[in-house]
């Protein structure tokens, strides 16, 4: 289940050109199962109007201050309380003034003043109002009071000048947004998570590889910043964006990850390794392209280092968790591998099936623990599945706080 399943979430839309990109992110918070209620200020309504948010959200747009008979059902303070949590995208100069002055002369300013949920501002405006000293002053004052913000990007604004000052991507927005309702319940922890492939090349234009597409493992790395981790990610070549907040190393060969999970694995509580490592490298990389002719050139192949069954070896009190891409016996090799590399959890996945294996958005699988338990997830999208597996791990992390330590 998506972290913003049945969230409330309140969007306060201000009146400047994004606008209309309020509208796509309302979209997207609803596919991910928010419910959305849109208060929108007088001039945002000249930019575009309620009933683009209301088909979008479902919900009433709530325009007005003193509607008596939607107050009683849908009215600022109503909403201001009702949400889990308040955003204004996109937001002026002007409403950011407001809130933190404590003025509320209109609907969005008096929600900011009634709510006690959290509260999220999404910036946009010209380059030279976002960093004029009043705006800055009037940032810091919010952040002082514990509001939260996605700094706006720079590109091409709509008064024709180039700079900082628009609206942050919406996907930024939303991750934001994610982060700030999920559980903290990996506060403290250091994770180091490893996803996508390895190349292992034969000459300057040619590789063996394989075709993981690194979700997985980001989808991990993101789910964990969310709840609090610091997370370090250690990534061969995808065509994915890094994840905001999180310390990504890019490497290409297995032997290039292995050192960079060596230089991160000491500072680390909990090693995920979501990549799909190459077993195997040419023993000889050809300088130069090598030329075809008529016969089948043959390669001579190496083992590359197992770098999980190394840190299983030399763990001590980390969690090591490990994946397990199967074909055929899934179960029964997975757990092998969770024996043989001294885990404490493996993620089993049939790579053959429809809803999941390489590149997909979607995964099924199951969680093997050591003492032989079993928990079977269900097809869901990969974002869902990293939620699972570390409320799979949180357990793990509770018993082993119950423990004593041996004695010296
Ligand atoms: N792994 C690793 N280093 C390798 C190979 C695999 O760290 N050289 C890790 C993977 O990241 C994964 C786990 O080991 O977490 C299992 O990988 P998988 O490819 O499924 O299994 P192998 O151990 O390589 O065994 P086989 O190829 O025989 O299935």
């Amino acid at each position: 289940m998506s972290v913003l399943q049945d969230k409330k979430i309140v969007l306060g839309v201000t009146g400047c050109i994004a606008v209309y990109k309020a509208a796509e992110l309302v979209r997207q918070l609803v596919k991910l199962g928010a419910d959305v209620h849109v208060v929108m200020t007088e001039s945002a309504r000249e930019f575009m109007a309620p009933l683009t948010f209301q088909t979008l959200s479902g919900n009433p747009v709530i325009t007005e201050m003193f509607k008596l008979y939607e107050e009683r059902k849908i009215g600022h303070i109503t909403m201001a309380q009702r949400g889990d949590i308040v955003v204004v995208a996109p937001a002026t100069a002007n409403i950011i003034g407001k809130a933190a002055n404590g003025i509320a002369d209109e609907i969005l300013s008096t929600v900011l003043i009634a709510t006690r949920k959290p509260v999220l501002f999404a910036p946009a405006m010209n380059e030279g109002m976002w960093e004029h000293p009043a705006v800055m002053r009037n940032v810091q004052m919010l952040k002082d009071l514990g509001r939260c913000f996605v700094e706006p990007g720079s590109g091409d604004l709509a008064c024709g000048d180039s700079g900082r000052g628009r609206l942050a991507d919406i996907a930024d927005i939303v991750d934001e947004i994610e982060l700030m309702l999920s559980p903290s319940d990996f506060t403290g922890t250091r994770a180091l998570v490893t996803a996508g492939p390895t190349q292992e090349f034969i000459d300057p234009v040619r590789f063996i590889s394989n075709p993981s597409s690194g979700k997985m493992g980001y989808a991990l790395a993101r789910a964990l910043r969310h709840r609090g981790a610091d997370v370090v990610l250690i990534s061969g070549p995808t065509m994915l964006p890094v994840p905001r907040g999180v310390h990504t190393v890019h490497i290409g060969s297995a032997q290039e990850m292995a050192a960079a999970v060596d230089t991160h694995f000491p500072a680390s509580d909990i090693i995920i390794k979501a990549a799909a490592v190459a077993d195997y490298r040419p023993r000889v990389v050809s300088m130069h392209k090598v030329k075809k002719n008529d016969d089948a050139p043959r390669i001579d192949l190496e083992r590359t280092t197992d770098i999980l069954a190394d840190l299983g070896n030399k763990k001590g009190k980390r969690l090591l968790v490990g994946f397990a891409a199967e074909t055929q016996d899934v179960l029964a090799n997975a757990r092998g591998k969770l024996e043989r590399k001294n885990l404490d959890l493996i993620v089993a996945n049939d790579v053959t099936i429809m809803d999941g294996g390489f590149g997909s958005d979607m995964n099924k699988a199951t969680l093997l623990l050591p003492g032989g338990e079993t928990v079977d997830v269900p097809a869901m999208t990969k974002q869902d599945l990293a939620h699972r597996i570390l409320d799979c791990l949180a357990g793990i992390k509770l018993k082993l706080r119950d423990i004593p330590d041996e004695p010296a």
